[in-house]
């Protein structure tokens, strides 16, 4: 069976190698040899491998018109060209494997409208690299009525939080040392500000809890105000600060969300360290589940492209395999009416007075205070942590505006969710 691989970068690489030296152990596996015979890239410029040499091309175009090939590899990345060329090649009848959780994300339901009935739309690298938690979720669970999902499913936050937390040092500090080691990317905005696991987080709750979700409607706060004081006051709490992707059924439709989160000590994934995914999983009749393993880097995402290669391609020799991305958008709970417990670091002058007019602005909103800490005091600035008791976000909101007006509040420096008792079943 012929295939095409578009892209022969980080993962790129390592699926051809993959096919070409794993070539008799694949072929045992389907019972027929799988060939990759293009290979698209964009530079002219750059070497290339000897091995592939004979086989790249800079014009996709003489692989959709290629009525031999039946699999097409999307390995470039970004949103356009992919998307127009994953929908061009669904519409020419060729299965589709794809790692870009962009283009899902945004165009899943409509690409997969596009498909042809024997081509089939596979993106189990997508989300969490190597893990397989989408054929899970669509699969092996699906006879479960699953009740909750969070996922620390961005290595590059949690490398940069497990620093801060294990080795101390400041934000800065703990990103330039996950640029060194290949963690971070040279731009990481969608990274740390939160976009990439939201898009992986609507791709999960859209299969897990069957109606699409919107990534533009999901609500998102990155790890870029997160300081020393934040992750020491997390330990004397009892708990540790990850960026939790979130999505929950609830009896008024679904809460989503991807916050930096307290969350307890002995919680599964209070243990998830460096560039590290873990995704837990809670349900009828399953109980609790945790996935866990590497989600990005060369070999462990071209673990699930070729476990999708495979599979798309026994699909289109024995059918009866087909992926059902919900078209109807999910109903969820909007942001106000979340309910959580907050934990939130401000900044005051330290004066008479201040902390019962921070107080009076909590209580004013109906929000009780479960804690609240001084953990700095210097030179007439006091800084104080607060945790909420569970409180809709709608009342939060309120709280901060009175906190705003507050002469002695110096600024609000950080919010993030403090699930030290909801996070467990
Ligand atoms: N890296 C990871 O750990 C990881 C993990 C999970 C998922 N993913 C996803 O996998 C995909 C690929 O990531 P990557 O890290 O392998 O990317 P990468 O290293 O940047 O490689 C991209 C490859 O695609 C080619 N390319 C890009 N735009 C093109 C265009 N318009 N036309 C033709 N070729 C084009 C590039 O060609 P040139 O060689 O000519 O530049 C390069 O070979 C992305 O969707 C990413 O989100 C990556």
């Amino acid at each position: 069976m012929r295939i095409a691989v578009l892209g022969l970068g980080t993962v790129g690489r390592y699926v051809v190698d993959a096919l070409e030296s794993e070539r008799e152990l694949f072929s045992a596996r389907l019972g027929e040899e799988l060939v990759v015979s293009r290979i698209l890239v964009r530079d002219q410029g750059s070497e290339r491998p000897e091995s592939v040499r004979g086989r790249i091309t800079f014009a996709v175009e003489e692989i959709l018109k290629d009525p031999e090939i039946e699999i097409v590899v999307e390995l470039m990345g970004g949103y356009e060209p992919a998307r127009s060329i994953i929908e061009a090649a669904l519409k020419a009848g060729k299965s589709v494997v794809t790692a870009n959780k962009e283009v899902i994300a945004r165009s899943g339901p409509a690409l997969s409208l596009a498909a042809q009935p024997a081509a089939d739309l596979l993106f189990e690298a997508a989300v969490a690299g190597g893990i397989p938690i989408i054929r899970s979720l669509q699969e092996s669970l699906a006879g479960n009525r699953l009740q909750a999902i969070y996922g620390i499913v961005n290595g590059t936050t949690n490398f940069v939080l497990s620093r801060m937390q294990r080795e101390g040092g400041s934000f800065v500090e703990a990103l330039a040392e996950a640029k060194r080691l290949g963690y971070a990317e040279a731009d990481p905005s969608d990274d740390l500000d939160a976009l990439d696991a939201v898009r992986k987080i609507s791709i999960l709750a859209s299969l897990a809890f069957g109606g699409w979700v919107d990534v533009d409607a999901v609500p998102k706060e990155g790890i870029r105000g997160i300081t020393e004081v934040d992750i020491a006051e997390a330990k004397s709490l009892g708990g540790v600060i990850k960026l939790v992707a979130r999505a929950e059924a609830t009896p008024d439709g679904l809460t989503l969300g991807v916050s930096p989160t307290l969350i307890p000590l002995g919680h599964p994934l209070a243990d998830v360290q460096g560039a590290q995914n873990a995704i837990y999983v809670r349900g009828e009749p399953i109980g609790e589940l945790i996935f866990q393993g590497p989600g990005a880097g060369g070999p462990a995402t071209s673990s699930a492209v070729i476990g999708d290669i495979i599979d798309a391609a026994r699909s289109r020799r024995v059918g009866g395999r087909s992926v059902a991305l919900p078209r109807e958008p999910a109903p969820l709970v909007p942001l106000g009416q979340h309910a959580h417990c907050y934990y939130m670091r401000l900044r005051l002058h330290d004066e008479p007075g201040a902390l019962a007019l921070v107080a009076q602005a909590f209580a004013g909103a109906g929000v009780t205070l479960r804690s609240v800490r001084q953990p700095v005091r210097e030179a007439g600035i006091s800084v104080i942590s607060v945790v909420t008791g569970p409180t809709r976000r709608a009342q939060l909101e309120d709280a901060r505006l009175s906190l705003r007006g507050c002469p002695s509040v110096l600024a609000e420096e950080s919010l993030i969710l403090a699930e030290m008792e909801s996070l467990l079943p």
